[in-house]
């Protein structure tokens, strides 16, 4: 089966860094959370409490987004291994002036979790594959 996930976020002004552009790490904060989405869909029916995020890798910045725009984020989950899962983020960014663009990529590994007795989180072998 594959796995996908969309989500999308509006660009305040807020977000914006010094440069008057979409600061950097609050796009790696979605694109996180666009992860989480897609490794949520991916774990339905497993005993995981959830997956946290063990590794971001290849991130790239390819175009700036500005306040007012949307970014669309489209998860894919591309590879597993026993309690891992590595995502690709796509984010493409979508104003009136500047049409859709992908703005910003990565590659991100989750880790799947479930809780003890304790209430301390260790990794869980999910044992599925992906397409
Ligand atoms: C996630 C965590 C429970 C895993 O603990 P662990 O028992 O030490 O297990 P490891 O991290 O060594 O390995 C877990 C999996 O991640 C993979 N992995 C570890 N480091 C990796 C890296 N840098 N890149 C890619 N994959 C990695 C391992 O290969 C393993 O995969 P597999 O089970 O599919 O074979 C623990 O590392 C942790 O709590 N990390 C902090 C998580 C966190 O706070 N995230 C931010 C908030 S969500």
């Amino acid at each position: 089966m594959k796995y996908t996930a969309k989500y999308s976020q509006l660009v305040m002004p807020d977000n914006i860094n010094i440069i008057g552009t979409l600061f950097g790490g609050q796009m790696i904060s979605w694109m996180d959370i666009a992860a989480a989405k897609v490794s949520y869909r991916f774990l339905k029916e497993t005993e995981a409490i959830g997956a946290v995020t063990r590794a971001i890798e290849k991130v790239e910045f390819n175009e700036p987004v500005y306040s007012g725009e949307w970014v669309n984020f489209e998860s894919t989950v591309v590879e597993t291994g026993k309690s891992s899962i590595k995502i690709q983020v796509d984010a493409y960014a979508e104003g009136r002036e500047r049409g859709k663009r992908l703005a910003c990529t990565a590659v991100i590994i989750m880790v799947s979790v479930v809780k003890d007795e304790n209430g301390q989180y260790h990794k869980y072998e999910h044992g599925k594959l992906c397409e």
